[in-house]
């Protein structure tokens, strides 16, 4: 489903446009299921450009030792600014899209954040090798450091596909069925309750039968719905004690709101803004041909 602008004309689709040593992981798994089948429909766009392409022959050297010693290479200023800069959309020398730097460095990436993404126009998305980018490339262009989590991956790539992922699948008409993304983990502050699925009773290897909570075969709409929620938040309560202060700070702040939305109703948070999401309007553009164009 093509987005539409205020006067009814088909915009470009939500666009990612991923900076890389290793073109090659791309599109990857974002080919495959959901998000491939949205690719192919034109729901979104991808873009890979090859930060090799910057480099200068005859070496094309992209990497270099790191001022004041120490293990591994840092990626070239020089080169990391021209590959960002040979990516389409570029006013006055700075991006319309914002500049995602994939590092551990960066804010963790959360389901709001996702959101904000999902709600712009795209993202481009330089993926690290080696020990890094050199800093003042970052500064120069305003990069956002994102990270996946507390854990170091050997590059940026997959982190850019998990990210990519997120966003593409919030994307108008890429999920079949719309209500499920609202009902999921975090879209409401709180983890996701239990699925079960027939027999209503299944033995496993264990030798133990298990039974489905007989209020899900009720048929009783209310109850199933209140049973859920009391699942999320005991599950939310004891895996994660940080996801539940900021759900039950929430909860308070319902109460005490003028007009406030029912307290105990799991409702999709609206995403609080950031510039994460947005720098401006980017311009029509026509794709280059040293591009990979996927889709
Ligand atoms: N590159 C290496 N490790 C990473 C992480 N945890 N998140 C994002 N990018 C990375």
């Amino acid at each position: 489903m093509s987005r539409q602008d205020t006067q009814g004309a088909a915009e470009a689709p939500w666009t990612a446009r991923v900076l890389t040593v290793f073109p090659e992981m791309f599109p990857g798994p974002l080919g495959e299921s959901l998000a491939g089948r949205a690719l192919a429909r034109g729901d979104w766009r991808l873009t890979v450009h090859d930060i090799r392409d910057a480099a200068e022959p005859p070496h094309r050297r992209v990497d270099d030792a790191p001022f004041g010693g120490g293990p591994g290479m840092v990626m070239r200023p020089s080169v990391a600014d021209r590959a960002i800069r040979l990516v389409e959309g570029l006013e006055a020398g700075r991006h319309t899209l914002p500049l995602i730097y994939l590092t551990p460095r960066g804010r963790p990436l959360d389901q709001t954040m996702v959101a904000e993404l999902a709600a712009g126009e795209g993202v481009i998305l330089l993926c690290g090798r080696y020990e890094g980018v050199d800093e003042r490339v970052l500064e120069a262009h305003g990069a956002i450091e994102v990270s996946l989590g507390d854990f170091v991956l050997s590059g940026g790539e997959p982190a850019a596909l998990c990210l990519i992922d997120a966003v593409v699948r919030l994307l108008p008409g890429v999920m079949g069925n719309q209500t499920s993304a609202g009902e999921e983990s975090f879209a409401n502050g709180l983890l996701e309750y239990p699925h079960y699925t027939r027999p209503a009773e299944w033995t496993g290897s264990d030798g133990i039968p298990r039974r489905v909570p007989d209020v899900l075969l009720s048929g009783h709409h209310a109850e199933v719905g209140a049973w859920r929620l009391s699942e999320a938040e005991t599950t939310t309560r004891i895996r994660r004690p940080d996801l539940w202060a900021r759900y039950m700070r929430s909860q308070a702040d319902a109460m005490t709101t003028p007009n406030p939305a029912p307290a105990r109703r799991p409702a999709p948070q609206p995403a609080q803004h950031s510039d994460v999401a947005h720098r401006g309007k980017e311009p029509a553009e026509a794709p280059r041909s040293k591009d990979r164009q996927t889709a």
